[in-house]
């Protein structure tokens, strides 16, 4: 799905909360010439019974940004917790009632021609209404690209940098042309790394498996999530190792994992069936775990989630009895 800005919303700019019709870059500004931008994605799920949006793993979210903006030399003075704190009073502006989609992005902001990057960054965080990426209800039918993974020597994948995407845009218009839903990207060994913008795992022999965060691919919070959920709900044994190509054809199940896609069942490879083509029981018991987990559902993963409204309650709260003490 694509979601575009009302240029009524409410984003993160240049240290203000502003509306998005009046945030505005220079066509100099180096991150729009040479990609030197590093992003986030972050979700907040509403959960209608509580009349609540949970956001997911932000602190995680915001200490992944920081680190890979290390890789590009961008530097983000706030801490995670300081960038969550205006992360939930955004979606509050916004009175979001609704899935949400969190995007930061941090950048080389100097307006000059030359590849060279100066020490002038800034950042901006936007939040919009956001449905489901993929629709995946009945599976999806991905297909391995012709393009291959982009190398850590190149551009590091588990970077989440603006330039690097290229590869991803590249990989998921072909995939879409072809008539798939999704991408797989190869690396330069030739092993099976990940999707266009999504971590992949299949089951096989009775095992989990999934690529190594060495295999060029992005050092995924959902991956991370759906790990600990097949391990300890489940009582899966998940294995990190490289997986062939032709592992993808003859497994019994197999699923991408993200921000942006949740946990999206894949029912055909490259015009294969994925066993038969139905959604398999463990891609099923991963899709509910970490659907209920999301919504604050399971008591075990509360602390993965930053409640938005409840935080705003709670504050209010401390501050009122912080104001009756001082007058009492
Ligand atoms: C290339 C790529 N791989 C994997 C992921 C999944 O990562 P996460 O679960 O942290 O969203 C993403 C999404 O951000 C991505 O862009």
């Amino acid at each position: 799905m694509r979601a575009d800005g009302d240029p009524n919303l409410i984003v993160y700019f240049g240290g203000q909360y502003m509306p998005l019709g009046e945030a505005r870059v220079g066509i100099l500004t180096h991150a729009l010439h040479y990609g030197t931008g590093v992003f986030e994605g972050i979700r907040a799920h509403w959960d209608e019974a509580r009349q609540e949006l949970f956001a997911m793993r932000p602190v995680e979210h915001y200490e992944r940004w920081k680190q890979n903006c290390g890789i590009l030399r961008i530097a983000v003075p706030q801490s995670a917790e300081e960038l969550t704190e205006i992360t939930l009073e955004l979606m509050r502006r916004n009175s979001f009632h609704t899935n949400v989609y969190v995007r930061p992005l941090a950048y080389k902001c100097a307006e000059r021609v030359g590849v060279s990057p100066d020490d002038e960054d800034a950042f901006a965080i936007v939040a919009l209404p956001f449905g489901d990426y993929l629709h995946a209800e009945k599976g999806l039918h991905a297909g391995v690209s012709s393009w291959r993974r982009i190398d850590d020597n190149a551009i590091p994948a588990r970077g989440k940098i603006c330039g690097a995407y290229v590869n991803s845009a590249l990989a998921s218009d072909e995939a879409r042309r072809c008539g798939f839903d999704e991408a797989i990207f190869l690396n330069e060994s030739g092993h099976v790394a990940e999707g266009a913008t999504c971590n992949i795992f299949m089951l096989r022999k009775g095992k989990l498996v999934t690529p190594p965060v060495t295999e060029n691919v992005l050092e995924g919070i959902t991956r991370d999530a759906v790990m600990e959920l097949a391990q300890r709900e489940l009582g899966l044994l998940v294995v990190e190792r490289p997986i062939d190509r032709s592992e993808l054809y003859v497994c019994d199940e197999l699923f991408f994992t993200g921000t942006a896609v949740g946990v999206a069942p894949i029912v055909r490879v490259d015009h294969r069936p994925v066993k038969d083509a139905e959604i398999g029981a463990v891609t099923r018991g991963i899709h509910q775990l970490y659907f209920d987990a999301t919504r604050g559902h399971l008591s075990t993963y509360l602390n993965w989630l930053a409640p938005v409204y409840q935080s705003r309650t709670t504050q209010q709260q401390d501050l009122n009895s912080l104001v009756g003490s001082i007058a009492g």
